[in-house]
């Protein structure tokens, strides 16, 4: 290795005051005791029993810098009677799986204001490389994650191969989708939202159950995430690759937009609601600093590039976005709707975006992002046409917008990539959805649920309807999985990938279809 052009960042220490950076190349590892306020009195020689019980991650993987995440088990520091105490917390990262070639060693301190998680930014590291990485507290060593950086800024990769996937419930089936992601051979993986669900145990049968009524607090979401996460194959997908994530609603609560709730709570109720839902979300993903949750705010929106071959936009439609129109749900049009006040970007979020779109080099250009963009017109029993307003149809300007800045500024390649339906699309991306002639501008693949609502079924009542008055509709399947993706410079191949059961352990993988985009020829085609 070259010399230590590398930074480490100490992470989850309670304000954004006592971020500490330390770059370039005369920096050094940053001393724990260098760090001011930072009591290292808690470097455990050991521990009562075993503090990794969450496993481990890495996340937002770029040409020299990886994220590192685990949060220590609170039964294991409370029979030691650190549970309130800052603790040490070692980490190695070596080019091989038996850590025989380290490359980096050091110490992040986790806070008890932070659940003692930690997300270590690791950087000074080489472009397109794996690496492994462990923990170390108190004599325990954690599992072994592999994770790999992003290809240098000015070099064309021959291949990027990742999956996207969202939409895991835990009552509804078991992680089957995942313990498969976790065998794939991937560069990242892409979780595009509801991680969690925040509803109360259900009364219908169900193969797991969730805990207690719907989740409000702070130590409820803490709560719900590690019965989440204590899944092992959730665990496995973590620690096989590192992920990128964005969440949805139900990281949340049930369609909530800005500070607008599904249930009757007031917004300022909502808000601190919003502020214990995001620290949690942040406590539990491998997430940077730069996403640190300031009360009710985070900071998700953000763009990874892999070398000139690929730019990825992260969205979050739920922050920023007007309220669902209309009547919300599924419903017909009314004024609101198709005012230009509406928003599902908000204006901040939607100046960088087009930003990116008009400058953007990349071969490819991906938005990985929530809701369905493509329109989905539906009707109601007596022949009205309904929108679901919850989608980017309940933003039909806004959604112009977007597709003519990136018809008009002559992005290469744009691909979206969404979530949230819990079922499997391909569509194209039409100038005008009225006239099938006009301009296909972009590709969507929308991804099914990882386990959300159950076994499902190829093709339903509901998927043929919509497949029939939606012609840029290419594809449908209502079962559960995710898609790979695997982009050279002339080709991107989506392969959907398909467990039909999932409501019984060890339901088989089923690859259901392939679709390709060709370099300079929007649109996919069944391969
Ligand atoms: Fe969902």
């Amino acid at each position: 290795m070259g010399d230590p052009q590398w930074y480490d960042l100490f992470h989850r220490r309670g304000t954004r005051r006592d971020f500490l950076r330390v770059g370039g190349a005369a920096a050094g590892l940053l001393a724990l005791a260098s760090v001011p306020g930072c009591r290292a009195d808690a470097r455990l020689r050991s521990i009562g029993s075993y503090p990794f019980k969450l496993g481990v991650a890495s996340g937002d993987p770029e040409p020299e810098l990886i994220a590192l995440w685990t949060r220590l088990d609170p039964e294991a520091l409370e029979t030691v009677g650190v549970h309130e105490k800052p603790v040490a917390i070692n980490y190695e990262l070596a080019r091989d799986n038996n850590f025989k070639q380290i490359v980096r060693t050091g110490s992040a301190i986790a806070s008890p204001e932070f659940g003692h998680s930690i997300s270590i930014e690791v950087g000074g590291l080489h472009p397109g490389h794996e690496y492994f990485y462990r923990m170390i507290v108190g004599g325990e060593v954690s599992p072994v994650g592999r994770t790999k950086t992003a290809p240098a800024p000015e070099n064309t990769p021959d291949r990027i191969r990742f999956a996207f996937a969202s939409c895991q419930d835990y009552e509804d089936g078991y992680f089957t989708a995942l313990q498969y992601l976790a065998q794939e051979d991937l560069d990242f993986i892409i979780h595009l939202g509801d991680y969690i669900y925040e509803y109360a145990e259900h009364d219908r049968d169900t193969v797991r159950h969730h805990t207690g009524p719907e989740i409000q607090t702070l130590q409820e979401y803490r709560n719900r995430h590690t019965q989440y996460r204590s899944d092992l194959n959730l665990q496995a997908a973590h620690a096989a690759t590192s992920w990128i994530v964005t969440l949805d609603d139900h990281e949340v609560d049930n369609n909530w937009a800005d500070e607008s709730p599904e249930d009757d709570q007031s917004p300022e109720q909502f808000l601190l609601r919003r502020t214990a839902a995001f620290q949690a979300y942040f406590e539990f993903m491998p997430l940077r600093q730069a996403s640190m949750p300031s009360g009710p705010n985070i900071q998700l929106h953000r763009r990874l590039r892999f070398g000139n071959l690929m730019e990825m936009s992260i969205l979050d439609t739920r922050q920023y976005r007007s309220s669902q129109p209309c009547l919300g749900g599924i419903s017909p049009s009314c004024a609101t709707h198709i005012s230009p006040d509406q928003s599902i970007l908000g204006r901040s979020q939607r100046e960088w975006l087009f930003r990116g779109l008009t400058r953007s080099e990349a071969r490819w250009n991906v938005l990985a992002q929530q809701v369905m963009v493509a329109r989905l017109r539906g009707s109601d029993a007596e022949g009205q046409e309904t929108w679901s307003m919850d989608k980017w149809d309940g933003y039909p300007l806004e959604r112009s917008a977007l597709i003519n800045r990136m018809a008009d500024a002559e992005t290469p390649n744009p691909v979206v990539l969404t979530g949230d339906i819990h079922s499997n699309w391909v569509t194209d991306l039409k100038r005008d959805f009225d006239d099938p002639s006009s301009e296909t501008v972009a590709t969507e693949f929308v991804c099914t649920s990882l386990s959300s609502d159950g076994d499902g079924q190829d093709m339903t009542a509901g998927g043929e309807r919509l497949l029939r008055s939606n012609p840029h509709l290419k594809f449908y399947n209502g079962q559960r999985g995710y898609v790979t993706a695997s982009v050279t410079p002339d080709l991107w191949t989506s392969e959907f990938k398909v467990v039909p059961v999932v409501t019984e352990i060890g339901g088989s993988l089923e690859a259901r279809a392939k679709f390709v985009i060709e370099d300079g020829h929007p649109g996919a085609e069944r391969a």
